[in-house]
């Protein structure tokens, strides 16, 4: 019996090196874990890596988290972003250091991750306006994550497979699905890959399913209902950006997918939301978008 596209892409990830979670990220969930964390040990720690802390600092002052003070330290960082928020931007700068390779371009790359950054940003807003019981079973901080995580895969297969960009690309363009161009020529496809960089990190597990499934318009197809409804948060983000960013003036915008209206009432569905809180999100989409763009 032939092998699945799942047994494939986690062999195709061993051959590509998975990048492992990086040790201050491990340490850093180890005391975050604790009853009551210790803000001077954190500092010390994520102080200690200066690289590290020079790319945190870059990520605090970007537009992305409109922040009114500038960040000039880590100790800073932390008392104003608070300990969450704090996570998600070391997290975010250690998959951007990890992924990060010389095969492909210095601007592309920044767009890659503007975009992973803005859907983390965007699905975390979806989640934390969820309506009560829906919300529940959504925490925002795993919105995050998978927002941050989900194409994490495009710039390890673009290294592996040199071709890749332009064929995809190419099959954008035409309107032909990106994950079909994938299994065909590649036997694998970005979600897939992204989910076992997701384990390997050890996010949650809703986290990586809905990373696995983010480009599945059949939201039954995943059972676990957490999974589903993180799932739904993360294409609604994808959808409202492509919606609402009509300057598709760069090759990564056209990563981000039209989900068609049919599909769009089935995570309203999920959701429980009304036409009036999509427009209500979509406001707000509208806002973060206008605080980035220059
Ligand atoms: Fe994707
Ligand atoms: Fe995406």
């Amino acid at each position: 019996m032939g092998q699945s596209l799942l047994e494939l892409t986690e062999k195709l990830m061993q051959e590509i090196g998975i990048p492992s979670q990086p040790r201050l990220l491990i340490e850093l969930n180890k005391e975050l874990s604790k009853e009551e964390p210790n803000f001077s040990i954190i500092s010390d720690l994520v102080s200690r890596d200066v690289g590290m802390s020079a790319k945190i600092i870059k990520v605090c002052n970007s537009p992305f988290f409109g922040l009114r003070q500038r960040v000039d330290s880590i100790n800073r960082a932390l008392s104003i972003l608070g300990l969450k928020n704090f996570k998600n931007v070391v997290l975010a700068s250690a998959l951007a250091d990890n992924i990060n390779s010389s095969s492909i371009g210095s601007k592309d790359f920044e767009y890659f991750c503007n975009h992973s950054l803005f859907i983390a940003r965007i699905a975390q807003a979806i989640a934390n306006r969820l309506p009560f019981e829906i919300k529940r079973q959504v925490d925002p901080d795993h919105a995050y994550m998978a927002g941050l995580f989900h194409d994490s895969a495009i710039p390890l297969l673009i290294k592996k497979h040199k071709d890749y960009f332009v064929k995809i690309a190419d099959a954008l363009k035409s309107n032909v699905s990106m994950v079909s161009v994938e299994e065909e020529a590649y036997h694998t496809n970005h979600c897939l890959a992204a989910y076992f960089v997701a384990k390997s990190w050890g996010l949650p597990e809703n986290v990586c399913i809905a990373i696995m499934n983010h480009h599945q318009t059949d939201l039954v197809a995943v059972e676990d209902l957490g999974a589903r409804r993180l799932l739904a948060v993360l294409i609604l983000a994808e959808s409202i950006i492509y919606y609402k960013d009509n300057n598709m003036t760069y090759i990564f915008d056209i990563f981000n997918y039209n989900i068609g209206e049919g599909n769009y009432g089935k995570i309203q569905f999920e959701l429980d939301l009304t036409n009036d809180d999509i427009s209500d999100m979509e406001d707000s989409v509208a806002e973060i978008l206008d605080g980035v763009q220059p």
